[in-house]
């Protein structure tokens, strides 16, 4: 790591839900950024931090309370660009001789403001380079509070109907102000603003997700010293990921356990032990548990009662494993950003449980484990940048996702071994299909699903009674909501010729046609 140099952009998080957002959009750009809580960003931390530039977040607290955050007062001084995003821009007047004042919730001229807002331009402003192309730009505004005087030396560069000093500068310091955030999609330029920001602090764009790694191991072996981690491998990129910059950091301190529940794809299990154990000489546990999985499901068709029984199991045999392995003190997961904020979102709202979705979620407390999360702060495409840096082949970063439960979601009503290994083939036919065809990275899922039915058939010369099937495959960003993909009538008729011919057991063949919502991904 010593070899590493590089420019340094200094977040202090007043606790803005969307400080990670800030860090991403500068990765996009390949500049090195830490984030900092604002307690610990002393005069004497900043001096060592010794930042190019600095951005000040958005948070949650009033300036006009007193003894809310502030920045480090060194901050003005130092002769660098810095950005104040609400809160942020909030605190960087209040600090320079203007004024804020709480919001009214209604009414114009300078109150609170949630939701889409437009801004219109006063004048040119190297920030906002490449903005007001068409006209006013929308931007998205959370903000109870607002600055009701300017700091001296500023000027208003953009205008909002309830945020008249949108935008300040003060162009001679290069310190900036917004009352929106650039860092969220809903302004859709924001990520504009950010590259200039960027450009005019100097910095050259030259940090790369390879150097992330070297912070990232060096991270992990700050944390973890000398003691054990067991890490759940599932052979999804997340877990992969992780697993992998384990090994990179702490070698053999580190163990996988790897549940084969008896519900995964063909030759799924054999290739992720080939891959981990094999190739990179990971310590993987092969978990062969198919017997007592498979053995507690018989008999049950309820998806609710189906997941809770492999939820429970999983935790179960993992714990079973991990009590093996003596002096664990760790626990690695691939818990990624969104996973992070995922109850937090701008629309905001309590969710109904939909799924009661499969994870390790109270493992660590149950087993007295400390948490190691390395990619918690990166997104999934970010996440395979990474895997790539790590040697991870493309054809495991790619992968589409592949849920906990398995199979078991993908065979509606009772799962039988019968059922599952029909599943398996016609699964494997599909997705071979889909590659020839070369399809597979246009799509975010794609699988096949045994349905609970049998059709009369006929084959040859007879008459045949076998189980239909239907084929899924949908684009999606998150996997929030999704669409159908549009596959050729060519593909869909050779497809289902292929797995017809191809796997005993399957007689007809569906393409399922629902969005999410009103449909779910899975069947189950
Ligand atoms: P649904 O079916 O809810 O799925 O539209 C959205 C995405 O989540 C995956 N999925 C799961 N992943 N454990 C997981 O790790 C689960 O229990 C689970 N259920 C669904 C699904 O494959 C899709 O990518």
């Amino acid at each position: 790591m010593d070899n590493i140099t590089h420019d340094t952009l200094l977040i202090i998080d007043f606790g803005s839900q969307v400080t990670q957002l800030i860090a991403r959009r500068l990765r996009e750009q390949n500049v090195y950024c830490e984030i900092h809580p604002y307690q610990n960003v002393t005069d004497t931390v900043l001096a060592e931090i010794n930042p190019k530039a600095v951005i000040l977040s958005g948070g949650p607290d009033s300036v006009t309370r007193d003894g809310s955050p502030r920045a480090p007062e060194s901050l003005w001084t130092m002769g660098i660009p810095v950005l104040g995003i609400c809160y942020g821009q909030q605190t960087m007047m209040m600090q320079l001789g203007g004024l804020v004042e709480g919001g009214k919730i209604s009414g114009g001229g300078g109150t609170a403001e949630f939701g889409r807002a437009k801004v219109t331009p006063k004048g040119a402003l190297d920030l906002l380079d490449g903005w007001f192309t068409d006209g006013d730009e929308q931007v998205w505004m959370s903000h109870g509070d607002h600055v009701s005087k300017i700091a001296p030396g500023f000027e208003v560069h953009g205008t909002s109907p309830n945020a008249p000093y949108a935008v300040l500068a003060d162009t001679s310091r290069h310190f900036y102000g917004v009352q929106f955030h650039p860092e969220v999609h809903h302004t859709p330029r924001g990520a504009k603003l950010y590259e200039n920001f960027v450009k005019l602090a100097g910095f050259a764009g030259d940090w790369t997700m390879d150097a992330y790694k070297d912070i990232a191991i060096e991270k992990i072996r700050e944390q973890v010293g000398d003691k054990k981690v067991i890490c759940g491998l599932s052979g999804g990129v997340d877990s992969s990921v992780t697993a992998a910059l384990l090994h990179e950091a702490i070698g053999d301190q580190l163990t996988c356990v790897f549940v084969d529940h008896g519900l995964l794809r063909k030759d799924e299990g054999t290739d992720v032990i080939a891959m981990f154990r094999d190739n990179m000489n990971l310590q993987v546990i092969h978990a062969d548990e198919a017997d007592l999985f498979l053995g507690e499901l018989e008999g049950q068709s309820d998806p609710e009662t189906k997941r809770k029984i492999i939820g429970r199991l999983f935790i179960e045999v993992f714990q079973k494993y991990a009590n093996d392995i003596e002096g664990a003190e760790f626990l690695a997961q691939g818990t990624l950003y969104p996973d992070v904020i995922e109850s937090v979102s701008f629309s905001g709202g309590p969710s109904v449980t939909i799924k009661s979705h499969h994870n390790v979620g109270g493992l660590p407390e149950k087993m007295g484990l400390k948490l190691v999360e390395p990619l918690r702060e990166l997104f999934k495409d970010e996440v395979r940048v990474l895997g790539h840096e790590l040697g991870l082949p493309a054809s495991f970063i790619g992968r589409h996702p592949f849920p906990g439960p398995g199979l078991a979601i993908r065979c509606p009503g009772e799962i039988t071994r019968q059922k599952l290994d029909i599943l398996r083939e016609a699964d494997a036919v599909y997705i071979d299909q889909i590659r020839k065809h070369g399809l597979y990275d246009e799509i975010w899922q794609a699988f096949v699903a045994i349905l609970p039915v049998r059709t009369v058939g006929v084959m040859g010369d007879g008459r045949t009674y076998d189980f239909a099937c239907a084929l899924r495959a949908v684009t999606s960003v998150d996997g929030m909501t999704a669409d159908y993909y549009p596959f050729s009538h060519d593909f869909l008729g050779e497809t289902a010729t292929r797995i017809i011919n191809e796997v005993a057991g399957i007689n007809r063949v569906t393409y399922d046609i629902t969005s999410k919502p009103p449909g779910t991904i899975e069947w189950e």
